[in-house]
């Protein structure tokens, strides 16, 4: 399966994947890694595992219609079957998500549907919470609200701070993205009247609950 990555920073999602298809542990084709900010630094830790990879930056375009028309072409060129965005830190438009349909995965740092947007981890501290985590959904038109995949839980300790949070949350996510991609390759899952299916199951409206081991984390 070939996907294309889409960034804006640093990249640990996509090297995480990245090294496991390296590893032969997934068995896709990553096409190319763009990014939409000049100079992100995970365009060197793609190059480095000798992955293609280009800028699309939205500040280059005088309208979000001609960045998206140029991102577009970008993807299509590489027949990208998957469009995995990890950082991507741009709202994209219903049009261009048509031109993908059910191709467009995001990974969110929080529970979704709760804490939307930016900077999740300190507005959990602040709210007390107990847990937190990191979710991964299709990509709607509206901000981190697409149907969820899957979701991956981490316990709030009282030692936490918004860094550790980070920190952890990321350990998971490096789990997460590359088991949900899995299910892509191995065709698992079905749409059927707008719902989501994993091997004919219906997906919950939380995603599916997914618990690493200490072992599966240290590796
Ligand atoms: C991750 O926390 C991801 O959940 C969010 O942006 C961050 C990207 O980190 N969407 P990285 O660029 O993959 O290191």
């Amino acid at each position: 399966m070939k996907v294309v990555i889409l960034i804006g920073g640093e990249g640990s999602n996509a090297q995480a994947i990245l090294k496991r298809v390296a590893t032969k542990e997934l068995d896709i084709e990553v096409v190319r890694v763009i990014s939409h900010n000049h100079g992100a630094k995970g365009l060197e830790k793609a190059q480095a595992l000798g992955v293609d990879t280009m800028t699309v930056a939205h500040k280059d375009f005088a309208t979000k219609e001609a960045f998206e028309n140029a991102l577009k072409q970008a993807i299509l060129a590489c027949e990208a079957e998957l469009i995995i965005l990890a950082g991507f830190m741009r709202v994209l438009s219903a049009d261009f998500i048509r031109a993908f349909p059910d191709q467009i995965i995001n990974i969110h740092p929080s529970l979704l549907p709760d804490y939307k947007g930016l900077n999740t981890h300190q507005r959990v501290l602040e709210a007390r919470e107990t847990h937190h985590g990191v979710s991964i959904h299709m990509v709607t038109e509206e901000l981190d609200s697409g149907t969820i995949l899957a979701q991956a839980k981490i316990a709030v300790g009282p030692e936490d701070t918004a860094q550790t949070l980070k920190l952890r949350v990321q350990e998971i996510e490096h789990l997460l993205y590359p088991h949900v991609i899995r299910w892509f390759v191995q065709e698992r899952l079905s749409t059927r009247k707008n719902r989501l299916y994993l091997d004919g199951n219906q997906i919950p409206p939380k995603g599916c609950l997914i618990e690493f081991t200490e072992k599966e984390k240290q590796l």
